[in-house]
């Protein structure tokens, strides 16, 4: 299957930063929002980004007015239509996702294949809620996509080997590298790096060190870009928290349940830098 045109539910962080690449790798891309203010944020940051690649010299100014020209917004799913690969990109909000899923498998041609951005969920849910489970799959991207290169390619029980060989291929030409992983919370990088992200808030909250000693602790010690409790801040606290309940709802593992500190900074709004606090300040 040829794949000429791209959707893109939720243009937040993550959408944003997908639909980005896809434009970027030469895909027409049609990133759908819930509302105008959503939608006009989120192609903001996308041009700023790009304006910011043009400034360093790393992409050209026709390039980036020919990527711009490929990528169009939305208000309404409708339009994501004609698509033949469509990654949704949604809160992590299982009844949300569910939702989205069974509209797109309204909307879409019935070759598309459908695909989850989801970091935590079990993807298996979003395809039963259409009747081309065969072509369901995740697609676990990074923040900041345009600058991670991974991408975790989800089988759930019911994908078919067509559509990861479709999804694995996709990503590929997106210029990321593919790591295939089973439909289970976390997959691979999240079932790793959640519990050592909290176990870091855990030291944090017992008062072992400040904040700023646990992250050089890791940044220094073991080469990491970011420690765990800034980079918890620039993936969101709330994302975190969603992430680490879905978690330990599967493995019932205390190692999974978010600690008592997580919980108060969400319950307080302190989300991490998209809200200008959260371990850190920002403001
Ligand atoms: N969009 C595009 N480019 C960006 C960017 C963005 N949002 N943020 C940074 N960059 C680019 C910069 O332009 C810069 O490019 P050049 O080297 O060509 O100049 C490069 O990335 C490095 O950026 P900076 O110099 O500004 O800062 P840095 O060296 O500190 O890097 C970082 C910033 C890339 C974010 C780095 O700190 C890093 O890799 N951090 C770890 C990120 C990480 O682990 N992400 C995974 C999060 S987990 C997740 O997303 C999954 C989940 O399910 C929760």
């Amino acid at each position: 299957m040829e794949i000429k045109k791209v959707g893109v539910v939720g243009c937040g962080l993550m959408g944003s930063g997908i639909a980005q690449v896809c434009a970027q790798a030469g895909y027409l891309t049609i990133v759908s929002e819930i509302n105008d203010a959503f939608l006009n944020k989120g192609l903001g940051s996308i041009k700023s980004s790009l304006e910011k690649a043009v400034a360093k010299g790393k992409v050209g100014e026709g390039d980036r007015d020919a990527i711009l020209g490929r990528l169009k917004g939305t208000t309404n799913m409708g339009d994501l239509k004609d698509c033949d690969f469509v990654i949704e990109a949604a809160f992590e909000d299982i009844e949300l996702k569910k939702k989205v899923f069974a509209s797109l498998d309204d909307i879409c041609h019935k070759h598309a294949i459908l695909s989850t951005n989801t970091s935590s969920m079990s993807v298996i849910h979003m395809a039963a809620a259409t009747k081309r489970m065969q072509q369901v799959v995740g697609t676990h991207f990074f923040n900041p996509v345009p600058v991670m290169k991974l991408v975790e390619v989800v089988r759930t029980v019911a994908s078919s080997d067509e559509s990861i060989d479709i999804a694995k291929k996709f990503c590929e030409s997106l210029g990321k590298a593919v790591i295939l992983a089973k439909d289970t919370p976390g997959f691979i990088a999240n079932r790793i790096w959640i519990p050592f992200a909290l176990d870091a808030m855990r030291l944090y909250e017992s008062g072992v060190a400040s904040k700023e000693d646990i992250d050089n602790g890791m940044k220094l010690g073991y080469n990491h870009p970011m420690g765990p409790l800034e980079l918890s801040d620039l993936i969101g606290l709330d994302t975190l928290v969603d992430a680490a309940n879905s978690m330990y709802e599967e493995f019932k593992e205390p190692r999974f349940a978010p600690p008592t500190v997580l919980k108060k900074m969400v319950i307080a709004g302190y989300l991490g830098r998209k809200t200008g606090k959260g371990f850190y300040d920002y403001k």
